[in-house]
């Protein structure tokens, strides 16, 4: 049984379809120690509490110092003992203590296509903003482990979505989620949990 500590900063659309396909089967061989929020109104902890499962908040904002944070950060993941930690639209740097010692067991879901639209400062609406101003006709969103980098360790699933004329920002967003990011993130779950997932010389690979 795999045990997976899900982290998160706000709506929680992703949690919920772990949390949907952990219940329906889609997701087999996992359960969800526990959720983390750096935000105390986030919505996903609502989710958390509706579904029993325990939730905890911890903000840098709370601490004097980053490496303070961070010890404390390191403790609170560390109790839940998970086997996997999967960043679910969580938008706190993870400490290198933490990526040392959860190598190639720290999984994220960006909502772009890999190594397009990613790295500092793109994240949320500002994805898609950029990806519109470009022109681009296709979009998606990526499942990778998180290592040292901003959005840099191996590629685990990808998706692809079309553009469609007159997409604001928030459509696309709306759509990047629906097709792709809701999907990809159980699905890579699963086959981690199945043991379907290796890396080789940095990058990840997927057993038949
Ligand atoms: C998603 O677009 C995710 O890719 C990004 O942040 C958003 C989180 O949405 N990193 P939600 O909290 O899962 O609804």
């Amino acid at each position: 049984m795999l045990n997976i500590a899900v982290l998160v900063s706000g709506g929680g659309t992703n949690l919920q379809a772990i949390i949907d396909a952990v219940e329906n089967g889609e997701i087999s061989n996992t359960r969800i120690c526990g959720v983390i929020s750096n935000n105390q109104n986030a919505y996903a902890l609502e989710r958390a509490k509706k579904h029993g499962i325990k939730s905890f908040c911890i903000s840098p904002k709370s601490f004097l110092t980053r490496a303070e944070f961070n010890q404390s950060f390191l403790e609170t993941v560390d109790m839940l003992e998970p086997d996997l930690i999967v960043l679910a639209g969580f938008l706190v740097v993870i400490p290198p203590e933490m990526t040392e010692k959860y190598r190639n067991r720290i999984i994220n879901i960006h909502p772009s296509l890999i190594p397009s639209f990613c790295g500092t400062g793109y994240y949320g609406l500002k994805v898609h903003e950029a990806a519109l101003s470009r022109g681009v006709k296709v979009v998606g969103a990526t499942v990778h482990f998180v290592d040292e980098g901003t959005d840099t360790g191996p590629i685990i699933l990808q998706k692809a979505v079309d553009v469609e004329q007159g997409d604001t920002p928030e459509v696309l967003q709306r759509r990047v989620m629906e097709k792709a990011e809701w999907k990809i993130l159980p699905r890579a779950i699963d086959l981690i949990a199945n043991g379907k997932v290796k890396v080789e010389d940095g990058k990840a690979v997927i057993l038949q």
